[in-house]
């Protein structure tokens, strides 16, 4: 197996899916589809999963099946095979309209060209996908090792992305007014709220949507000047937590991650970029999650844009730091079956 198309079997396939699966997604929709056909697997949105109110244009939904295509490239690495991906079949770089986000519209194909040994980054990567998780939780009051900060914008550049650390106390007051106005302006939109709510999982086991007790919740005594997504549509968040006191306001590291461009296929390149950093924090024992408000709408995203004078396109802002001590364990979301995301023809 030199050269050449060596092919995906299904044994393969079912590994690489696997692992696939466990990457984030956008209120874990899992918006993706697999078919492993003459070797080869190609990744295709799952449209009855965009969210038509937070993300009308799927822009989200691709970020989605990018990370997922990051997770699918590294199971290939580890089994030492040399994975080939093709982004957007047939229409990438060639000048024309962008595709339509269809059910039909190959994402990505995936291949594999011979045999390759798995370096140690990509075992460490890979068995953070296991673990890697959206984590909530506070933080401690902790800042980033620049070290880890530097390979987190290495992973990014490896993908194709840039990724920029709100360092200065302006631009994180000025980017933390933007991401409160924008919590606002869908804490008060009735349809972001009955949309969330549909993804919203109380009531025991499912296999997709993000369960409660993942799941932030606004409440008085949690401060912090940027706002976390609130999951809670009932409006009965109470004040856990809070016993002995307020605990000390958060103050996380926030990163920005962007393209030059905004096209599928750089939101699939940020897609990738996004699991290969959050992969990187996992394996440092750091932990992150995403600050989504500010980029969810056009106009807000816009706004942060030119308040950072940034020429691209913010994909996702992160908030990174190390879970404290006595934090509560946390715990991992649910996945959808593979019969339900994988077909072999
Ligand atoms: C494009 C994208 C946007 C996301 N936005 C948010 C967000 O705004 N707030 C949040 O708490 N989590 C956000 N997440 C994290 C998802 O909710 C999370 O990945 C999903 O629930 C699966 O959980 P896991 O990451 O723990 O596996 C986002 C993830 C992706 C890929």
């Amino acid at each position: 197996m030199e050269s050449g198309t060596a092919g995906i079997g299904r044994e393969v396939a079912v590994e690489v899916v696997t692992t696939a699966s466990l990457a984030p997604s956008i209120h874990n929709t899992q918006p993706w589809r697999w078919r492993l056909a003459a070797g080869r697997l190609a990744l295709a949105p799952d449209v009855g999963r965009r969210l038509p109110v937070l993300d009308p244009d799927g822009r989200q939904l691709v970020v989605s099946c990018g990370a997922a295509l990051l997770h699918a490239r590294l199971a290939c690495r580890v089994l030492g095979l040399e994975p080939e991906v093709e982004l957007l079949p047939g229409s990438a770089g060639r000048p024309g309209p962008e595709p339509a986000l269809r059910d039909d519209l190959v994402l990505a194909t995936l291949d594999v060209r011979g045999r390759h040994a798995p370096t140690d980054a990509d075992r460490l990567l890979f068995s953070a996908a296991g673990a890697r998780h959206t984590d909530r939780r506070p933080f401690a009051d902790q800042p980033l090792e620049p070290v880890l900060l530097e390979q987190l914008r290495r992973a990014a550049e490896a993908e194709g992305a840039w990724l920029m650390p709100l360092a200065h106390s302006d631009q994180r007051l000025g980017a933390a007014v933007v991401a409160a106005r924008a919590d606002w302006a869908e804490q008060t939109d009735p349809a972001y709220r009955a949309e969330l709510a549909t993804w919203r999982r109380a009531d025991g086991p499912a296999g997709d949507g993000v369960p409660t007790d993942v799941a932030a919740t606004h409440h008085p005594f949690r401060a912090s000047d940027f706002p976390l997504r609130d999951f809670d549509t009932t409006g009965t968040a109470d004040a856990a937590g809070t016993a002995g006191g307020p605990p000390p306001t958060e103050n996380p590291t926030v990163i920005v991650l962007g393209t030059d461009a905004d096209q599928t296929e750089d939101r699939l390149r940020a897609g990738q970029a996004l699991a290969r950093v959050l992969l990187t924090v996992t394996a440092a024992g750091a932990a992150a999650s995403p600050l989504g408000q500010p980029v969810d709408s056009d106009g807000y995203r816009s706004v942060i844009e030119r308040m950072l004078s940034i020429a691209g396109h913010i994909q996702m802002i992160l908030r990174v730091g190390y879970p404290r001590r006595d934090a509560a364990a946390s715990t991992l979301t649910p996945r959808r079956p593979l019969g339900e995301i994988l077909v072999i023809d």
